[in-house]
């Protein structure tokens, strides 16, 4: 096994790197991003990418240098990372139920501005009570549900009555809105995923519309993923998106959302056992690949011809059809979903052209808290 540290991989082929491998090519990543950031922009919209899937601070400033106004995390952990790393606007697309989190949240913002979710009257009293304690200022996001019945509000009363208990509150402000219809990035034909993303996401600027009405400034509008913000475009009062998967890609991207760019994110594997003609196995299982109840098996990219017919822990099975692999052959392999793959790694390598340019630190994975 090679035991080099991850900067003697610098300047090597991708081929001679230890398996199994996460790969991003950053000419693709960085093409993705240019799309992405060049659609919102033609649709007068900003750009601030969900960096769920990526946990990599290296990555968010690649997005924030071509196009983005900041990012979105998932976790208060992954942002204090982000901002540890001298990353600044950021919104946490989540909620806090408890008052140390709140204390951390009032902190966070003596280095950046970090916005966070509400729905609810305790999420606010408990941020003011943070940031008068901490003489801070939090910056609150009221989380509209726009059907995917997960977190948000129920309803543009009931954003309209945290509006004013924010405006009420000493140290918070409204810092915007936000939704996400994580229920339609499957939906198929275009033309139903735009009727229904439309519909859903108007049921967000509706509720903004009444907090304005009832005299409150809503600066930021946010929804979207890689799988639906074109379908919003020209929905009046969206100011911005948090597509960020995009940049990457996955199988789940590809074949089940029609998302129409081209694959960043790959994982290297080596046969190790092929004991059977027809069959192959790799180093590479579900806990280098990930899994997630109904998740893709991941794509072949090369050799082609071959097909992933399973997964266990750390063990990837090969139907190797008209390919005749052998101990030792390299596999490349598209993942089911970049989501589950990237946070079981502690380092990406960037290529170009395949040699390693970046070893790229997944350093917010496991900020889970
Ligand atoms: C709050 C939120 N915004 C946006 C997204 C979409 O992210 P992506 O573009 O990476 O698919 C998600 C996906 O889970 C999400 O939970």
């Amino acid at each position: 096994m090679d035991h080099s540290p991850p900067a003697a991989m610098l300047g090597r082929p991708i081929d001679e790197l230890p398996t199994p491998a996460p790969l991003v090519d950053l000419d693709v990543f960085d093409a993705n991003a240019r799309v992405i950031a060049d659609r919102l922009t033609q649709h007068g919209m900003s750009w601030r990418p969900h960096s769920k899937a990526h946990k990599s601070p290296q990555l968010a400033k690649r997005q924030l240098a071509l196009g983005a106004v900041g990012i979105t995390c998932a976790k208060l952990g992954e942002a204090e990372v982000m901002t540890g790393a001298g990353i600044d606007n950021i919104l946490v697309a989540n909620m806090l139920a408890t008052a140390d989190k709140w204390r951390r949240a009032a902190e966070v913002q003596r280095t950046a501005t970090v916005a966070f979710c509400v729905d609810d009257e305790r999420h606010v009293r408990m941020a003011s009570h943070a940031a008068v304690a901490a003489g801070t200022d939090i910056g609150l996001f009221i989380e509209v549900d726009i059907g995917m019945h997960r977190v948000g509000v129920r309803g543009p009363d009931a954003a309209v009555r945290l509006a004013e208990l924010i405006a009420a509150a000493p140290g918070v402000r409204l810092a915007g809105m936000m939704g996400y219809e994580g229920h339609l990035p499957a939906v198929w034909p275009a033309a139903e995923k735009t009727i229904k993303v439309q519909a859903a996401v108007r049921k967000l600027t509706g509720a903004a519309d009444r907090v304005r009405a009832a005299g409150h400034q809503v600066p930021i509008v946010s929804s979207g993923g890689t799988a639906t913000y074109q379908s919003a475009f020209g929905v009046e009062g969206l100011t911005e998106s948090q597509s960020g998967g995009g940049c990457l890609m996955d199988r789940f991207y590809l074949e089940t959302c029609h998302v129409e760019l081209p694959v960043a994110l790959t994982l290297a594997a080596t046969v190790v056992s092929a004991a059977e003609p027809g069959v192959a196995i790799t180093d590479a299982g579900f806990k280098a690949l990930g899994s997630l109840g109904s998740m893709l098996p991941p794509l072949v990219a090369a050799p082609s011809g071959v097909t992933v017919s399973g997964l266990s822990a750390e063990h990837g099975l090969l139907a190797a059809g008209p390919a005749d692999l052998r101990v030792g052959d390299r596999v490349t392999l598209i993942p089911g979903y970049s989501d589950a793959m990237i946070f079981l790694h502690d380092k990406l390598y960037g290529h170009r052209g395949g040699v390693v340019t970046e070893v790229i630190d997944v350093a917010a994975r496991g900020r889970l808290q």
